[in-house]
């Protein structure tokens, strides 16, 4: 098949005549794609032939590329060959085994070839009919996730790109539930308005304070809630924290608990918070971006227990079921309130009234992509049975390392470690305070600058802990080993095996 993108109407005004070689706008679709495909293909086969960390220096790309859009079309070969050139040193490689900064996290090749039909689709979801599949595959999959990680069914789930995305709206559905009338008056200048509070830990992820910010709740009304020694929220002091606020006339909107926070994989004590949460009349977010996916896991059922008191519960596929970025999960009790949030019906928008979703009501986006897809593509794929067994075989792995930093001298475990993160440093005698941050700040730049791992760090009780995350479908035992070895010669370079 040939597609020919020249315009070619009748009478249709040629931009650059007399520069333009129309011969360059003809594509030879399959000759292009199959192209395409061979070197993506080949990527799968052996991600490691590329560091893992891009070894650029910044604006190392606008050097490089010209300062305008070009007027004349250039043929595919041309912008192929500047891809391989030009972009693909400017890539960290998610897709690395040794990628293990962050969460990480890989893309299925099967949701790959989602993504391309989708592209290839390019529908925009906004309401059921402008793509009636793409609403009805988003209400189906997310169905299936939910019995898949064991949800209660008065949950509803909605795709967003990001968690952050999702926990922006979460709060915001949290707001309007308050019935304080923001949504047609307003904040500024109320004197009816209390002030409303959002509570977290230091250890939840930034952007439920970033959430805060764009609803006008203002960062100081975020309250930090006490954590203990295992880097999870203290309900007794979420307890105190609300009665002090209630006390003072000020307006608890939304408690979040997450169950696999950023740094450590600490989960807060969801059965716990949802029991107070519920006392005092709070709306309860959960935030289980990364680690909600493990709930797949019999084993790891347990890690979603006290749900059935949240309001809200996100989880991110893109994180960890193989779904390329980006795809989130927001699940949610009352769908009404959401919609009472963000609908809004514009004069070239209105809609038959049909008993069907139109997400463009419940969200500040008009646009979707089609997300479901991959998501669809991938879970029926791998089944759960292969969702499984990659998840198991990652904290299996990540278990394991443990055991190498526990049984190593002078290294150390920095926090529990109950799935697949592992954070970690080499403590010698000798070294303590910013001089051990500092040298374990040189086994990560080390390490990082070998291109052949990537690692990230934290910091835990003020102290910087290397973190290890394995979440990439390629990552092998050797992978981890590999990792172990270079972290310990960065540590001891006189002692490099
Ligand atoms: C616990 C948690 N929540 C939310 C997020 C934000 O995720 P996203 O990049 O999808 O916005 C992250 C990112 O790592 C996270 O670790």
């Amino acid at each position: 098949m040939r597609f020919r993108l020249a315009r070619k109407e009748a009478g249709a005004p040629a931009r650059n005549s007399g520069r333009v070689d129309p011969s360059n706008e003809r594509l030879d679709f399959r000759a292009a794609f199959e192209r395409a495909e061979r070197w993506i293909e080949a990527y799968y086969q052996d991600p490691r032939q590329f560091p893992v960390l891009a070894r650029v220096a910044p604006g190392y790309l606008a050097r490089a590329l010209p300062a305008e859009a070009p007027e004349a079309p250039e043929p595919f070969d041309t912008i192929f060959a500047d891809f391989e050139r030009l972009i693909l040193p400017g890539i960290t490689h998610w897709n690395h085994p040794r990628f293990f900064a962050y969460f990480a996290i890989s893309a299925a090749p099967i949701a790959v070839i989602a993504e391309a039909l989708a592209a290839a689709l390019d529908v925009n979801a906004m309401a059921w009919k402008t793509s009636p599949a793409a609403t009805e595959l988003e209400d189906v999959t997310l169905e299936w996730l939910r019995k898949l990680v064991g949800l209660d069914a008065g949950f509803h789930g909605i795709v967003y790109d990001t968690a952050s995305i999702s926990g922006f709206t979460a709060l915001a559905a949290a707001r309007e539930a308050l019935d304080l009338e923001i949504r047609e008056r307003g904040m500024a200048g109320r004197d009816d308005l209390p002030i409303l509070r959002v509570y977290q830990t230091e250890h939840t992820h930034s952007h439920i304070e970033k959430g805060a910010i764009a609803l006008g709740i203002g960062r100081e009304n975020v309250v930090k809630v006490a954590c203990d020694e295992n880097f999870a929220m203290q309900p007794a002091a979420l307890d105190a924290a609300l009665a002090a606020d209630l006390a003072r006339g000020l307006k608890p909107m939304c408690v979040v608990a997450t169950v696999g926070t950023t740094s450590t994989t600490s989960s807060d004590p969801v059965p716990a918070i949802a029991e107070i949460a519920k006392r005092r009349g709070v709306w309860l977010h959960v935030d289980a971006a990364y680690a909600g996916p493990a709930a797949i896991l019999p084993e790891f059922r347990h890690i979603l227990a006290g749900s059935e008191g949240a309001d809200s519960l996100v989880l991110n596929p893109h994180k960890w079921m193989f779904v390329p970025v980006d795809l989130s999960v927001l699940y949610l009790r009352n769908m009404d309130v959401l919609r009472r949030a963000f609908s809004l019906a514009a004069v070239y928008l209105e809609l038959p009234d049909e008993p069907v979703h139109n997400y463009m009501d419940y969200g500040l986006q008009l646009g979707r992509r089609f997300r479901a897809l991959k998501l669809w593509f991938a879970l029926r794929h791998y089944g759960a049975e292969g969702m499984r067994a990659r998840l198991r075989g990652h904290i299996a792995l990540a278990q394991e390392f443990a055991t190498w930093i526990d049984a190593a001298p002078d290294w150390e475990v920095m926090a529990p470690h109950p799935l697949s993160v592992v954070c970690f440093r080499h403590a010698p005698a000798g070294l303590e305070g910013e001089a051990l941050d500092a040298h374990n700040g040189r086994i990560m730049d080390d390490v990082n600058a070998s291109g052949e791992a990537f690692i990230s760090s934290t910091r835990l009780n003020g102290r910087l802990a290397l973190r290890l995350a394995i979440g990439n479908e390629r990552t092998t035992r050797d992978d981890v080993r590999a990792a172990w070895r270079l972290f310990r010669r960065a540590a001891a370079p006189a002692a490099a095996n």
